[in-house]
């Protein structure tokens, strides 16, 4: 594993600002699959049937089914040592956000404080009439399911999960945008990195001058830019980098 990398020592003794951007690679470890593997989501089910706002309208149970399994799956698993060790940078770093694509909040789980989803979570819902969002772990599948519980709207309720053909939450986006301006470091794990506008934060991150480091089991398009590719699964490399930034700043 190439730690001895030209420049990394030196990014890591002065670096302030952390920003790590993740994808479904992370969480594969704990069990959850990615999108675009030979066993991925997308490889079993159709995007445009069960991730898109006309997908919802034609079949709204086979939807909801779809992620009431997916959060379930999501209580059932825990955090990996990929999560664990971006929790365990916090200790190091006066700043450290995580911007994530992931829906399953197990990088909050592990103990990071500061995550921006920009993809929503599977953990919350929000009504299409009324678009008031709430906390949602617990909602069984029954018939009176789609009613908004604030005004009563019938067939309303979906999860608060960005999907095809829709705008990432404006706030977020813009706040990860500001984050990866001003990186020090930024850490691009477990993302295939093709999925806009998301996939922008790694090369705004290197127009700004970050350190850029990729962790993946697999070359992406951000293989070409990165200062630093730890080509492995993020849950092994991910505690022997914690060990070098330890050893570093201590
Ligand atoms: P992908 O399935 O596109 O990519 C997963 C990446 O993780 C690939 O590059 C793999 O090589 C890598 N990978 C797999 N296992 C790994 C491991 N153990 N350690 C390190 N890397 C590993 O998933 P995402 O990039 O997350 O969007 O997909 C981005 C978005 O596309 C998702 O958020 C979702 C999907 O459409 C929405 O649903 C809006």
């Amino acid at each position: 594993m190439d730690f001895q990398k030209q420049g990394l020592k030196e990014a890591i003794e002065i670096a302030k600002n952390l920003v790590i951007f993740t994808g479904s690679g992370v969480s594969a470890e704990s069990g959850i699959p990615t999108f675009r593997g030979n066993e991925g989501y997308w490889a079993q089910f159709s995007p445009q049937q069960l991730a898109s706002e006309d997908g919802y309208l034609d079949h709204p149970d086979i939807v909801w089914k779809w992620y009431l399994e997916r959060r379930q799956k999501a209580l059932e698993t825990r955090p990996n040592p990929a999560h664990s060790s971006f929790a365990d940078m916090q200790d190091f770093f006066e700043k450290v956000v995580i911007a994530t694509q992931n829906i399953d909040k197990l990088h909050q789980r592990a103990g990071s404080l500061d995550v921006l989803e920009l993809h929503g979570s599977l953990f919350r819902s929000k009504c299409r009439n009324c678009e008031n969002v709430w906390d949602d772990e617990n909602t069984k599948f029954t018939d009176d399911f789609h009613i908004c519980p604030s005004c009563s709207s019938p067939r309303s309720v979906r999860p608060d999960v960005v999907w095809f053909g829709e705008p990432l939450p404006y706030n977020i986006l813009q706040r990860a945008i500001k984050e990866a301006e001003d990186a020090d470091i930024f850490i691009v794990a477990g993302t295939s990195a093709v999925v806009y506008p998301a996939a922008q934060l790694p090369y705004i991150a290197k127009q700004h001058m970050a350190f850029l480091i990729e962790i993946n089991t697999e070359p992406t398009p951000i293989t070409s830019i990165a200062d630093l590719t730890l080509r492995g699964k993020a849950g092994e490399i991910l505690p022997k980098l914690v060990d070098v930034i330890r050893n570093i700043r201590r």
